[in-house]
């Protein structure tokens, strides 16, 4: 899956949700585009439809399914009794009602906590999710974009993550519905080596605006996916990623005229709290 070839850039108009009203009101003409050609821009659900369910929660995950993601993006961490567990900050501070670092903590008492209220009482009583939990309830259903979250802060993770994909006999196959990343690239040289048969991927924070094609090159060993933060993405970064035989998925839309930048620049998917913004693409050049 590579980037739209044709200049000719053209709006998405999918079934569902407010896409061909959002384009027209980007002010710009549009048509509606195959089936084939949508798919070439991949959907991201980040934490899962964090945007409109609490983050790394089984709601959120379900929203983003819903909302036809072509992945769900999950944080995986390990409590102090050796469960994975998905979760985004080390500490369980924020997205929960509880205090204290997720390593420091026992599953059970992780379990025990209100992961839901944060966001909207709505969600009041959903719980951290494990990493097995959610591999169930969604393999074969929508991909997995898995982030190994401060990898450092967890000897054995990898180990552990990798064991539990190849229980599932998810480790198989290069079919892109499992793919690996991490800020610890260390980590996804090690979790290649134990799951050479998936995609892994680099993620990139502002630290990498000026990397280099030879860096590229290093990175491209080990990795399928190059994926920075979309403040560092320009026309020139995705064309040195894609020069190194990688893809590009920027993080973290939270705008439909973000989303819109990143489609003008040609990246292969966008990670997004809004799931919505990336049925369409924006006319250009017309
Ligand atoms: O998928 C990439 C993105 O999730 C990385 O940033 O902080 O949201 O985990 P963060
Ligand atoms: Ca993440």
């Amino acid at each position: 899956m590579k980037r739209m070839s044709t200049i000719l850039a053209v709006s998405i108009a999918m079934t569902t949700f407010t896409g061909p009203a959002l384009a027209a009101e980007h002010g710009e003409v549009s048509k509606v585009i195959s089936k084939q050609e949508q798919q070439k821009m991949i959907n991201v659900a980040h934490r899962g439809a964090s945007g409109h369910a609490p983050e790394n929660t089984m709601g959120a995950f379900q929203k983003g399914f819903e909302m036809k993601a072509d992945y769900i993006e999950i944080d995986v961490q390990m409590t102090k009794d050796g469960e994975l567990v998905v979760i985004h900050d080390t500490t369980v501070d924020r997205t929960t009602d509880g205090t204290g670092k997720v390593g420091n903590l026992t599953f059970e008492e992780i379990r025990q906590l209100d992961a839901g209220s944060w966001f909207s009482e709505a969600y009041a009583g959903e719980q951290v999710p494990t990493f097995e939990e959610v591999l169930d309830a969604f393999r074969g259903k929508v991909g997995i974009l898995i982030e190994l979250k401060a990898p450092e802060l967890y000897p054995g993770i990898e180990e552990k993550i990798a064991d539990a994909l190849i229980e599932r006999n998810m480790n198989k196959s290069n079919n892109g519905k499992v793919i690996m990343q991490s800020f610890n690239h260390e980590s996804m040289k090690k979790s290649k080596e134990l799951l050479p048969n998936l995609p892994h991927g680099v993620l990139a924070g502002a630290g990498w605006a000026n990397v280099t094609e030879e860096q590229l090159a290093q990175f491209a060993a080990y990795a399928d996916y190059f994926n920075p933060t979309m403040n560092i993405v320009t026309e020139e970064l995705v064309s040195d990623v894609h020069e190194a035989g990688m893809e590009i998925y920027p993080y973290t839309s939270r705008s439909q005229e973000q989303a819109f930048r990143l489609f003008d620049l040609g990246v292969d998917g966008i990670i997004t709290d809004y799931t919505e913004h990336v049925y369409y693409h924006p006319v250009k050049n017309q």
